[in-house]
């Protein structure tokens, strides 16, 4: 069996390192110029992230090569002693400065709210979130054994993973999206129409494109692109870490893959559970293209 990975802050699940390192994270000082990437786990950060550096890069693909993905933009919650720790590099980074985060916002170093930063948030439909989540726990060997499909649907709906409950962490980010300067995009308007969603994030970002730049960053972030590319697919992290035989970090890509996982009858349950959680939030997911 693989180790217990998970400790409790504040209610919320989080690996092992990152709690022990919680003072640290607390204290980081965020600075005005900051653009925080913000997702829920297995919601499109690898390829939002992609997208911001392209944009910052100008399109220049090669740039975008300089390391692999994970060590562009730094994770401000990841500890693995001793290796140095996501607030670390973040304070060695100049400004302006992208990072990454997938704290739900009662978790978030308060100082990203004192400055005013800049929240890109990505959301994906709760059902394909979990498909994708799961297997991730199936290949991922630093986090829990997910168990079966059925036990995991327990799990998952009971917050009982890593940065705990989607229900809550949408919810949380969508809250406060209009008190503070956020960008909120979704998986699958990323999916319709790349273009349209890479635009905004441009605008959000303060700067212009040539629209043949733009039509290079669409083809450059392609699900088809990033399995491909070293750089991105993870394909570098060692195998007792991510072990990319028992499923690929860069799976599927798709929409709607949850009606390969779900039976008739935890999507009748799921659905129950979705409408009592999400009373009153007026967020209105696309399930399938
Ligand atoms: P699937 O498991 O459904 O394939 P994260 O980066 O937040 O961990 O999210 C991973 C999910 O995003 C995986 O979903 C992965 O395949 C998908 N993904 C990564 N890059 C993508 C891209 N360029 N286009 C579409 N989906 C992408």
């Amino acid at each position: 069996g693989r180790q217990l990975q998970l400790r409790e802050v504040g209610g919320i699940l989080l690996q092992a390192a990152t709690v022990d390192n919680w003072s640290e994270i607390q204290h980081f000082e965020a600075k005005p110029d900051d653009l925080l990437i913000c997702t829920y786990p297995k919601s499109g950060t690898t390829w939002i992230q992609e997208i911001v550096d392209m944009i910052e890069q100008n399109g220049d693909v090669a740039k975008c090569q300089r390391a692999i993905i994970q060590h562009r933009h730094p994770f401000i919650e990841w500890a693995r002693p001793p290796q140095p720790s996501g607030v670390e590099k973040a304070n060695t980074m100049p400004s302006p400065r992208t990072l990454r985060t997938h704290l739900p916002t009662q978790l978030l170093p308060p100082s990203f709210w004192e400055n005013n930063c800049k929240f890109l948030y990505v959301a994906r439909n709760a059902k394909d979130c979990m498909v994708s989540y799961y297997h991730f726990q199936r290949m991922n060997q630093v986090l829990p054994d997910p168990g079966t499909w059925e036990e995991y649907f327990e799990t998952f709906i009971s917050g009982k993973v890593g940065w705990g409950s989607w229900f809550d962490h949408v919810k949380g980010w969508w809250e406060i999206k209009d008190r503070y300067q956020v960008l909120f995009l979704f998986y699958e308007d990323m999916k319709r129409d790349p273009k349209c969603e890479i635009q905004k994030v441009v605008q959000f970002m303060g700067k212009s494109l040539d629209e043949t730049v733009l039509d290079e960053i669409v083809q450059e972030t392609s699900f088809e692109k990033m399995k491909e590319n070293p750089m991105t697919n993870r394909s570098t992290v060692p195998k007792f870490i991510l072990d990319q035989s028992i499923s690929p970090f860069m799976r599927k890509g798709t929409v709607g893959d949850w009606k390969n996982h779900f039976t008739v009858a935890q999507n009748e349950r799921f659905d129950e559970i979705y409408r009592q959680k999400m009373e009153g939030i007026s967020i209105n997911f696309c399930m399938e293209l």
